[in-house]
Parts: structure tokens; C-alpha cells; sequence
């Protein structure tokens, strides 16, 4: 007995015969202790006096199988081959757990900012409702990855998410692509007929990317069938019901696009039941370090770099540049960054291009540092000049946004507030201000 307990410790055992005459202990006993310790071990009991009692026993105790000595060694053969065919299959499915868990997982949000929390927030809350959404915001702002967000969050995580890009298809092609069509429907079909977006989606979720791509006609046909939960193939006449949840994203004006006349006020409705706004990058600026540190780690992976530093001119010109391409731009230079790298730190000079370098001389927005002339006049506090210039440079860099401008240096909104006037007032003499 003290050879198999060494053994188990040592190895790593699938199987194990257990003898239920063991001299001065009993296979019951042997049996509790191998599945506290070792509970994955499947156990095969073998006795010469089976009574139905004791198997009974030895069932409940977690023993894979309970055979008779004297039965032929076939009988034994047949009940190992199934043990290992169970522990295989066990494998199996851990396996397909692991991976179906990694595959339909949460995407990563990086959401520091109490702007990106409220976001999230709402996405959560709309999650398992099975409202329609609207996501806007501006491009590479996260509007597909919010999508994402929401369908894990929603009762149909299981089922595969269905995304259709209203603007990579062109118009005529999209229809088919949404609705499927019945066979030989019409020339160039196939025979067998396609089964569409809309139809894939059901019981899942259908993201409906750039939604103010679509042509009236469509317009028309997707208010259909959000009104009436079914559609028409192509060349069908019975409707098809259907049970889809739909999310819309759009970086367009759609109110503006209505006034034109170029989408439907029905279908903006229809989609708009429940609003999402994502903030631009510039509005949330506590988002840009960490994003900037999530994409390190992730494109350090990717190409198997080990950056491990920022350097400082870096962490500035993120800090102050304008992201029109959002995440996305941000993204994107951290990726050239660490592809680029020769050593452990992110660099500004692998980032960008020789061309966006020149450009960053002369772009003032982007230029770190100011210089204070050291000229002392009697009537001139040169502290508030400092004071004055950096306000105004963070209220520039936010888009005279107050409270990330407050954020962004530091201080409360209250006391910007105050330095902004002082500087209205053109106040900046040397006498104390009280802050
Ligand atoms: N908060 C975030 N955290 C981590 N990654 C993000 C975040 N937001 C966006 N990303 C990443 O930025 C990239 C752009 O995001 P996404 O494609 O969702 O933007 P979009 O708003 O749909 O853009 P477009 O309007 O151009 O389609 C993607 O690689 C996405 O994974
Ligand atoms: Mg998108």
C-alpha cells in the first residue's frame, strides 16, 4: 500500500485497480482517502466476495466501476478501456470549455474614465434586456467592441454574434446578404438558395455596423422587420419569423442625415430606443495612459517583445494629441512602436513616421514644453504667468472642456475656474490671489 501511495505522489495516475482485501486495511477505507486526495482518479474496485451492499458502497464513495475477481480477465480489460475512454472524453470537454470560454469571453474595455464607466454602465444594464441599441460615437471610438460588449452581457452570449458592415457591401448586395433568397430566385442564385444575415442571427444578435450606409429602399425593409420580428427571403412569399436582437452603430449624424432626407425619422426611432454615446479619446484623457499600457502588453505579446518602458516624450504626445482616429490611431502607433523596438522602451521615433516626426516640430499642439521669459517687472507675478499659460494650453488640448481641463492639471474645477478669470481679468500682479 505504501508503494501505490508513492507512486500516486510521484506520478500523475488516470486509473487505479483497487483490491478491496488489502490485509491490515480494507479497499472501502482506501477508496475515501484516494478520491479526497486525488479526486480525479478514477477507481476500478475489485473483490472476491462482491455482496451487492458493498458495491453499493463503493459506487457512492465515487468508484468508477466495482468488478469480480473470478469474472475473466475480458471483463476487466473491457471495464479499463471504458475508464479511459471516460477519462478521454472528460479531457475533451474541459478542453472545448477552455477554449469556448476564451472564444466568447468579454472583450477587454479599458474604461478608467468615469465617462468610459458610465458607458460601460449603461451597456450593462441594456445587456439583458433585449432592447435595440444605437451605438454612436466618432470612428475608433469602440463602437463594434461596445457590441461585443453587449451580447456577452446579454442572455444570448452563447450564440455566435452576426455583424453586418452596411458600408464594405455595396447596396445591391446587401439585400441578399440581410435576407437570403429562396433558390433560383433570380439569375446568378444559387440553386440551393442562401440563408442571411438576419435568419444566421436568430436567437442571437445582429450588429448592424455603419447603419447610415443603407439605401432608402433598405431602410424601408429593415424597419419592416423590426416592427414585425420577420422578413421575406428574396423571391419568397411567406414572411419568417424571427427572434433577433439588433444593435446599430453609426459614426454618422443621423438627426442631421434625417433633415437631409437621406434616413428614415421611422428607422432612427425603431433603432433608438436605447442610446449609446461613445465619448471621443479627447474627452476622456485619463483613458489614454492605460490604453497606451494595455496595447504594450498586448502587441508585446504579438510579437513577442519585452518593452517594458515609456519613455517620457511619449507618455506627452499622447497626453496632448487631438485622436481624431480614436482608439484605433492610438492603437496603431503603439503597435509601429513595439514592432519597431530595439530595446525595452516604447520610443516616439519608432511610433511615428519620419514625416509625422517633422510635422511634431512644428505643431505646436503637440509641443511640450513653453518658455517663461525670466524678465521680472515690478507689477508682474511670474508664477501666474506660468499659471495662465498652462490653463491655457490644457483648456486647448481639451477642447476648452472645463472638467477634464480641471482633471488634466490637477486641480479642482472651482479653483481652474478662479485662474480663468483672474486671466480674463488680466489680473497679474503680484498680489496674492489666495490660492
Ligand atoms: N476601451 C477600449 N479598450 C481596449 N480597446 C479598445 C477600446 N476601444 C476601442 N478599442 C480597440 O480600438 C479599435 C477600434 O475599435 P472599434 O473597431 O470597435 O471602433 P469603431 O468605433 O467601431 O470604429 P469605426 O467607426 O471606424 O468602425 C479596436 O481594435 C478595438 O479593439
Ligand atoms: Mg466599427
Amino acid at each position: 500500500m505504501d508503494d501505490a501511495r508513492t507512486i500516486l505522489t510521484e506520478k500523475e495516475i488516470d486509473l487505479v485497480i483497487l483490491d478491496y482485501e488489502l490485509g491490515e486495511t480494507d479497499g472501502i477505507t482506501v477508496l475515501k482517502e484516494l478520491k479526497s486526495e486525488y479526486p480525479h482518479v478514477l477507481v476500478i474496485m475489485l473483490t472476491a466476495y462482491a455482496t451487492i451492499h458493498l458495491a453499493v458502497e463503493a459506487m457512492k464513495l465515487g468508484a468508477f466501476d466495482f468488478i469480480q475477481k473470478e469474472e475473466s480477465t475480458d471483463i476487466t480489460r473491457y471495464a479499463v478501456q471504458r475508464g479511459l475512454d471516460h477519462l478521454r472524453l472528460r479531457k475533451e470537454v474541459e478542453d472545448l470549455r477552455i477554449k469556448c470560454k476564451e472564444e466568447n469571453s468579454l472583450p477587454d474595455i479599458i474604461s478608467v474614465s468615469s465617462e468610459m464607466q458610465d458607458v460601460l454602465q449603461l451597456a450593462k444594464e441594456f445587456g439583458p434586456t433585449d432592447t435595440t441599441i444605437l451605438i454612436g460615437g466618432e470612428t475608433g471610438t469602440g463602437k463594434n467592441l461596445l457590441a461585443k460588449y453587449i451580447h456577452f452581457n446579454s442572455l444570448r452570449f452563447n450564440d455566435i454574434l452576426v455583424t453586418l458592415n452596411c458600408a464594405a457591401i455595396p447596396g445591391e448586395l446587401i439585400e441578399s446578404e440581410l435576407f437570403g433568397y429562396e433558390r433560383g430566385s433570380f439569375t446568378g442564385a444559387r440553386k440551393e438558395g442562401k440563408r442571411g444575415l438576419i435568419e444566421q442571427a436568430n436567437k442571437s444578435t445582429l450588429v448592424l455596423d455603419e447603419v447610415s450606409e443603407l439605401n432608402f429602399d433598405l431602410q424601408t425593409k429593415l424597419l419592416h422587420v423590426l416592427e414585425n420580428r420577420e422578413f421575406y427571403r428574396i423571391g419568397g412569399i411567406k414572411p419568417v419569423k424571427i427572434d433577433v436582437r439588433f444593435i446599430a452603430c453609426s459614426n454618422a449624424n443621423l438627426p442631421e442625415m434625417i433633415k437631409a432626407g437621406r434616413f428614415r425619422s421611422d428607422l432612427y426611432y425603431r433603432l433608438n430606443v436605447a442610446n449609446i454615446q461613445i465619448p471621443g479619446l479627447r474627452d476622456r484623457r485619463m483613458d489614454i495612459l492605460p490604453l497606451t499600457k494595455y496595447f504594450v502588453d498586448k502587441y508585446n505579446q504579438t510579437f513577442k517583445k519585452t518593452i517594458s518602458r515609456i519613455d517620457k516624450e511619449v507618455e506627452t504626445f499622447m497626453l496632448s494629441s487631438r485622436w481624431h482616429g480614436n482608439i484605433r490611431e492610438l492603437r496603431n502607433y503603439v503597435e509601429r512602436g513595439i514592432l519597431l523596438a530595439k530595446n525595452d522602451r516604447l520610443e516616439l521615433k519608432n511610433m511615428l513616421s519620419n514625416n509625422q516626426l517633422d510635422q511634431l516640430d512644428v505643431n505646436e499642439e503637440v509641443e511640450p514644453t513653453f518658455v517663461i521669459k525670466l524678465n521680472p517687472k515690478p507689477d508682474l507675478n511670474l508664477l501666474h504667468e506660468v499659471q495662465n499659460k498652462l490653463v491655457g494650453q490644457a483648456l486647448e488640448i481639451t477642447e476648452q472642456n472645463r472638467s477634464s481641463a480641471a482633471r488634466m492639471l490637477g486641480v479642482p474645477r472651482t479653483s481652474l475656474n478662479h485662474y480663468i478669470k483672474r486671466a480674463q481679468s488680466g489680473y497679474s500682479s503680484t498680489q496674492q490671489a489666495g490660492d
